[in-house]
């Protein structure tokens, strides 16, 4: 059993890759693990700034909602995150996320695994690449940890239009049910 940390990071309402999160998490938990999930909704996320000075004191100077999601990240085992693709990427959102993660770099952290789900209106196999490689690049920097898997779910565009996609929400639940 693992301590799971959800991220997702969609900020309209009805959104795809929270839809399809709620059925991931479904099948984590009937996995036995343990399972927290984040929205970005609400939150107060500011850009990096680049100062570096979380390199010496393992915290951020910018003081929102970052730096106790750090502090979450952390401490998980397996970690997944949600993102709508945005322009052939990841949210611009989730990006400004895994930046201001910038003082865990130094730190002993415990996450292993990390998993991404991700939503899009088109369905060719090339629309999530640059959003993969994007974490990758993040994960690579992180070296106890590596991304363990991906789940694509195209063709779905209106908000709520995942509700009605019996097929894909199995394919999210599989997924959270094979985390580890
Ligand atoms: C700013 C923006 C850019 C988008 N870029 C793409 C894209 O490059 N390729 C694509 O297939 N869909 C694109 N979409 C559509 C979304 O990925 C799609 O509607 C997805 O289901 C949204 O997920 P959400 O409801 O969880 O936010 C874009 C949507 C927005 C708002």
């Amino acid at each position: 059993m693992s301590k799971v940390l959800v991220i997702s990071t969609s900020l309209r309402a009805g959104s795809n890759s929270d839809i399809l999160t709620e059925s991931l998490i479904k099948g984590a938990r009937d996995a036995g693990h343990e399972v927290e999930h984040i929205s970005l909704k609400g939150k107060d996320l500011r850009f990096c700034i680049g100062c570096l000075v979380c390199q010496k004191t393992q915290t951020c100077v910018l003081k929102d909602d970052a730096v106790w999601i750090a502090e979450k990240v952390k401490n998980a085992d397996t970690l997944v995150f949600a993102t709508p693709i945005y322009y052939y990427e990841m949210s611009g959102q989730m990006k400004t996320l895994l930046d201001r993660m910038n003082p865990l770099y130094p730190s002993d952290y415990r996450f292993r695994k990390i998993y991404l789900l991700m939503t899009a209106a088109e369905d060719e196999d090339d629309v999530p690449e640059k959003a993969v490689s994007g974490l990758q690049g993040w994960v690579d920097c992180f070296e106890k940890a590596e991304l363990a898997g991906t789940l694509f779910c195209g063709g779905i565009s209106d908000p709520g239009q995942a509700s009605g996609k019996s097929e894909e929400q199995g394919e999210a639940y599989e997924f959270g049910k094979s985390l580890e």
